[in-house]
């Protein structure tokens, strides 16, 4: 049976009102889990966007949330050592793992000063450690980001972990940015609960128009994030969103 997606969009004035909106929804879906099951898993996407709402998480919800039962781990990394300029978590630690009180042992690092294909195995064992191994890793919440070519995680167009049925993680090449990541796969990312989409500038307008409205959502890697079990929240700020009819 098909399973209907669901799916919503919400626009914000600019990446502040994106950034406090997603923090709020974090924020929700965290005291829910762990209302529900004691912790709450969530992978954070990298790059620039995010940036925002890690501060915010980091100042606003310091003392707010239970951290001690807030499991972190990422969508994708790059292939550079933790205290890289280019480090997905580098750039999380400084803007919130170093200012709220997460356990070391809370935080599930994609050892990204690994080779590729040995950090993908490890990140895999981890989140079956986790998760346990009763079919993919079922996170609460993953965060991700949408690249102009389309692509989100680490998974870009034409790559052959688009169709890798095998995996949880995989190396991923981004031919564009000239080196190497490591990315959920798309098991683990259609198994999520919740998706979040954080989108902003006006860069990335012509690719959200693509991807949402034009109906060529198939044509690019985060067209393919249909979570079976969850739904997915864009958020997105009006430059993004200015490519969406009426705006
Ligand atoms: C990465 C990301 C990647 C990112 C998009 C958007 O490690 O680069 O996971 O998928 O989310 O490229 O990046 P910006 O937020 O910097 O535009």
């Amino acid at each position: 049976m098909e399973s209907t997606l669901r799916e919503e969009v919400r626009i914000f004035p600019d990446p502040e009102g994106l950034a406090r909106a997603a923090a709020a929804i974090f924020a929700g879906s965290a005291e829910r889990a762990i209302a529900g099951k004691g912790r709450f898993s969530v992978a954070l996407s990298g790059g620039s966007t995010p940036l925002g709402l890690f501060r915010i998480l980091g100042s606003a919800y310091g003392d707010t949330l239970r951290w001690e039962q807030v499991h972190l781990f990422w969508a994708d990394e790059r292939s550079v050592p933790p205290d890289h300029e280019e480090s997905n978590f580098r750039h999380a630690h400084e803007e919130l793992l170093s200012k709220v009180l997460i356990p070391a042992s809370n935080i599930h690092r994609i050892r990204g000063e690994l080779p590729p294909l040995e950090a993908a195995a490890g990140y895999a064992r981890e989140m079956v450690s986790y998760f346990g191994t009763a079919g993919p890793p079922a996170f609460d919440c993953i965060l991700l980001g949408l690249g102009q070519d389309g692509h989100t995680a680490s998974l870009f167009p034409g790559s052959d972990g688009l169709k890798d049925t095998g995996h949880y993680a995989l190396p991923s090449y981004s031919g564009a940015a000239g080196n190497w990541r490591v990315t959920l796969t798309l098991a683990v990312l259609n198994n999520a609960a919740e998706i979040l989409f954080l989108v902003s500038g006006a860069a990335k307008a012509g690719i959200v128009r693509e991807v949402l409205q034009k109906g060529q959502r198939d044509l690019y890697p985060a067209g393919s994030i249909r979570p079976s079990r969850g739904s997915i929240t864009w958020l997105l700020d009006r430059e993004a969103a200015s490519g969406l009819g009426a705006c």
